[in-house]
């Protein structure tokens, strides 16, 4: 925390311009040393002031403009470098003051504009108007206030952030001055209210909306005393006293009479309130709340805290962290609102209106692609599963979403600390076993060999509904859970489209944790490209194969190809074909997948996990297959075991199909 309640500015840059003769040099002079300088040089040099005798403890640089001096050129790049201008006049002196308008105003915009496309001193794009502060000197030579034609001029000119008298001989209002002039930089008035309205501008009103939401924990549109209360500690780092939040709350009441409901604020109230502290010059208030919502001068979203550097060492992958998935659970449980255990379209819109967008489309995305509850609503696994999804192959999308989300707020730190990334694969090969809980299938094979009908039939009860369905919606990745060995392990399921036979593979279609290569048992023509594939792509790699031939309720069908596929996958010492059916409703097939992707290097293991039924296939094996499997796969038991298995698996092959 505080990294983002100030400005990001590292330094202020302040330069005074104006007529001669008005007290510019004076005025620098005044403030360093303290006493008014009888004698003046036309320009006073370039001074700093460190950041610890400045206000708002930012080092400031104060330069003073001699036209005496200075070309026109000097002054245009002055002008460009200032983070704010101070007009000075004289408040004794009409043509100064009349020249504020005929002249220095104009010349700060035309300049700023002409070379809008470059970049100020801190190397950023100079995107909002110059903020002006004007300032008239030698008010000890009169009895009158020149303030009336200065509000005038504010009304035309919404760069100018505030205005003062003051006197270099007198000292009087000199280091205000310098103040406003440094508070104009770090909590400019002009991205947050509109002068001529009296009104919060369109984006501060929808930041401060944002936050609002984000606040309201138990989002029955109010702030009780328990948010506001947590509002104030995560903005401020203190808690706030009862009397001044029952002092706030009458102000409200008494200005907006919707300002408070029950005891508690209303939307328009927070709003009201902000446009209060603007109003009375406690822009920093504002301020304050918006950087810590993540908000930059220009009220947007900052980069950093959307997405903060993370390390992603190659062969490792991300996740959701426990802190990360029990926010999302809350979340989730927040807008649950009629507490049925899914999101309606309408609760998810509502989860997501604190962002520029949801991240999935709920029609098209998340209710394909995840599991859903009976009226094909996002169940709370589901919404845990998409999440796992977007963590993986999108990480910084994760942590950008989880930002709007508010994550930063009420976990008082970054989102980093949502994620988790997992150690080396090389590491895992090493130990043989793996330390994630998410996997990447990729689900490959000929046109109509059943893929789609593979990947969502991962989510669903009764896959046999899938049966002759045809798949409009082109849904890439489906995701659930599976058990492996008593732990909760995540598998994806990318369904890699193939539009022609011999179109290549990329290297993104290949890379995974574990590879389902799919032909249609009932279509002699379909086991080729299959071997062509695995021949090519996955011979050589160290990705898990597995071989699935589906629709395999029907009748069985000889390929057209040198081998037939148990043969094939005997040379290649793969596990014997899966053969799968969404009629008979059977998941193994997923179980396997994933215990194949946790188990990496293992394939004696997975054999094992076959051998019950050759055994069986040879009235070799009585005994319950399942203890068997227990047995046999051990972590232990199954390096030694495995050496032995595959041998005899390799002699009998010849007898199976
Ligand atoms: P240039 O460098 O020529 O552009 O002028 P400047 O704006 O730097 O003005 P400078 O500081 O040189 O002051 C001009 C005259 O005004 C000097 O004689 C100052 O002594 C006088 N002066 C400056 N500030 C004040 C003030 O607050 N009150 C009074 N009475 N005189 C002042
Ligand atoms: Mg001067």
């Amino acid at each position: 925390m505080g990294q983002y309640t100030a400005s990001q500015r590292k330094n202020v840059r302040i330069l005074l311009v104006g007529d001669a003769g008005v007290g510019k040099t004076s005025l620098i002079l005044s403030l360093v040393s303290e006493e008014y300088p009888e004698e003046v040089p036309p320009r006073a040099e370039e001074i700093t002031i460190p950041a610890n005798v400045t206000p708002e403890q930012v080092p400031t640089n104060i330069v003073d403009f001699s036209s005496v001096e200075q070309s026109d050129e000097a002054l245009a790049a002055e002008i460009n470098k200032a983070h704010v201008v101070c007009i000075v006049y004289a408040v004794d002196d009409d043509d100064s003051l009349d020249r504020i308008t005929s002249h220095w105003l104009p010349l700060v915009r035309s300049t700023c504009s002409s070379s809008s496309s470059s970049t100020n001193t801190d190397g950023e794009p100079d995107v909002a108007r110059k903020p002006i502060v004007l300032v008239g000197n030698k008010i000890d030579l009169i009895e009158y206030s020149t303030i009336d034609s200065v509000l005038a001029i504010m009304e035309d000119y919404p760069e100018i952030e505030s205005c003062v008298e003051c006197s270099a001989k007198t000292l009087h209002n000199i280091s205000e001055m310098f103040y406003y002039a440094q508070k104009a930089v770090l909590h400019p008035t002009s991205p947050l209210y509109i002068m001529e309205e009296q009104n919060l501008t369109p984006a501060c009103k929808k930041s401060l909306v944002r936050i609002f939401k984000i606040c309201d924990i138990d989002s029955d549109n109010l702030l009780n005393d328990y948010e506001l209360n947590l509002f104030q500690r995560r903005c401020f780092n203190t808690p706030l006293q009862p009397q001044i939040l029952d002092e706030v709350k009458s102000v409200i009441q008494k200005n907006v009479p919707d300002g408070i409901y029950n005891d508690a604020v209303t939307l328009q109230g927070f709003l009201f309130l902000h446009c209060l502290f603007i109003q009375r010059g406690r822009n920093e208030t504002t301020w304050a709340v918006l950087r810590r919502f993540g908000y930059n001068d220009q009220l947007e979203m900052c980069k950093e805290y959307l997405r903060p550097a993370l390390k992603i060492p190659p062969g490792s992958s991300t996740e959701l962290s426990h802190r990360g998935q029990q926010f999302l659970i809350a979340l989730f449980e927040r807008y649950d609102r009629d507490g049925d255990g899914a999101l309606s379209p309408e609760e998810h819109k509502m989860l997501f209106s604190t962002c520029p967008s949801p991240p999935w489309s709920y029609s098209t995305d998340i209710r394909k692609s995840c599991p859903t509850n009976n009226s094909g609503w996002v169940t709370l696994h589901g919404w845990l599963c998409r999440w796992t999804l977007m963590t993986l192959i999108d990480v910084v999308k994760t942590m950008e979403y989880l930002a709007y989300l508010g994550f930063n707020v009420h976990e008082n730190d970054s989102q980093l600390v949502a994620i988790h990334v997992t150690r080396e694969r090389r590491i895992d090969l090493a130990k043989r076993q793996s330390s994630r809980s998410v996997y990447k299938c990729h689900v490959i094979g000929p046109k109509g060999s059943g893929k789609t009908g593979l990947c969502r039939g991962f989510l669903i009860d009764d896959m046999s509904k899938l049966l002759g369905k045809e798949f409009k919606t082109n849904v890439v990745h489906c995701i659930n859970s599976v058990q492996v060995y008593g732990q909760e392990k995540h598998l994806i399921l990318r369904d890699i489209d193939v539009r022609h036979a011999l179109d290549p593979l990329q290297p993104q279609e290949v890379n995974c944790d574990v590879a389902c290569l799919v032909y249609d048992s009932s279509n002699p023509r379909s086991f080729e490209y299959v071997a062509r594939i695995y021949i090519k792509y996955f011979a050589e790699s160290k990705i898990p194969v597995m071989i699935v031939g589906t629709k395999c309720d029907l009748e069985e069908r000889r390929q057209d190809y040198l081998m037939q596929p148990a043969e094939f996958c005997e040379k290649y010492k793969l596990l014997p074909p899966h053969l799968f059916s969404l009629k008979t409703n059977k998941k193994e097939l997923y179980t396997k997948l994933a215990t194949m992707a946790a188990f990496p290097r293992f394939q004696a293991a997975w054999i094992l996990f076959y051998k019950h039924r050759y055994l069986r296939q040879f009235g070799l094996m009585t005994e319950d297959p399942k203890v068997w499997l227990k047995a046999g796969l051990g972590v232990a038991a199954a390096t030694v075991l495995g050496f032995i298995v595959l041998k005899a698996i390799s002699a009998t092959g010849t007898h199976s199909r």
